[in-house]
């Protein structure tokens, strides 16, 4: 198998971002190793949105993981020569206690930097962070950059909506970006904000579905109308509205 640009691990493959990676990255010509967790009800996942792909075939590979258990993601990682960390738990609801989703996402992020460090081929980490790390500061404060975080404690206090979410995406921020200091392993952390537009993966993802609140009429609180009619915009020049599976 024909390797020339190298393998590229990509955490949560099932996803709106990581199946989009994933496609451009067979797309420029890289040998790509995706986890996917177990379906909770044990049945066998349709993956074939992924190996239908071009260049799926040849240079797409499959693994099991969880963030549950930080081991499991050693296997994907070896002989990679980079990481695109995207899988998460994202539980708006907050259906299960914040510590708990705190402590997979951080654990789970930080089992994936130790594989990274012990492989001895990853060049370079990628990690999907979010506006959620930054832009709950309590602060009025309209820039901000990278000395800003979120206030963890804020979040605990005021709840407001996705605020677990809000916590883990902070702490584990933090945690990756002092582990790649203290390793010497090169981490970028992304911080990205809402993302809309079209998606590969069969799952409606949730940031599209908040986005199109107003249209599917499902109870979402925290936009204001002026930031949906935005988003609403966007979709229409982006989305394939036949995409939809609901
Ligand atoms: N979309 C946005 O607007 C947005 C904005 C800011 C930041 N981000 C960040 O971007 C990344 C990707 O987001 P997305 O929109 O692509 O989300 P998504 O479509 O929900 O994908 C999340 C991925 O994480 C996997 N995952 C969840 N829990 C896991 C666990 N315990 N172990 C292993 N994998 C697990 C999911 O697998 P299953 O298929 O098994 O559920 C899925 O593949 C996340 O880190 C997110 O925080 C996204």
């Amino acid at each position: 198998m024909a390797e020339e640009k190298g393998r590229v691990c990509v955490t949560g493959g099932t996803g709106f971002l990581g199946s989009w990676i994933i496609k451009r990255l067979l797309e420029d010509g890289y040998s790509v190793n995706t986890t996917v967790r177990a379906d909770p009800a044990e049945r066998k996942r349709d993956l074939s949105f992924l190996t239908n792909l071009p260049n799926a075939s040849e240079r797409l590979q499959f693994f099991n993981a969880d963030l549950s258990n930080p081991e499991s993601f050693s296997t994907a990682i070896e002989g990679c020569v980079g990481i695109f960390h995207t899988a998460s738990p994202i539980d708006f609801a907050v259906s299960e206690p914040e510590e708990v989703v705190t402590k997979r996402t951080v654990d789970g992020a930080l089992g994936i930097l130790k594989a990274c460090v012990h492989s001895k081929t990853v060049k370079r980490v990628i990690y999907t962070s979010s506006g959620s790390a930054v832009s709950f500061t309590g602060k009025d404060k309209q820039v901000l950059d990278e000395s800003d975080w979120s206030d963890v404690d804020l979040f605990r206090t005021v709840k407001p909506f996705g605020w677990s979410y809000g916590v883990s995406k902070t702490l584990a921020e933090k945690a990756v970006l002092q582990f790649g200091e203290q390793h010497g392993l090169d981490v970028v952390t992304l911080v990205l904000p809402f993302i809309v537009g079209r998606f590969i993966c069969p799952k409606l993802p949730d940031s599209i579905e908040k986005a199109l609140v107003l249209v599917l009429g499902t109870n979402f609180e925290p936009y204001s109308t002026h930031h949906i009619s935005f988003i609403f915009l966007c979709l229409l020049i982006e989305i394939d509205l036949n995409n939809f599976e609901i």
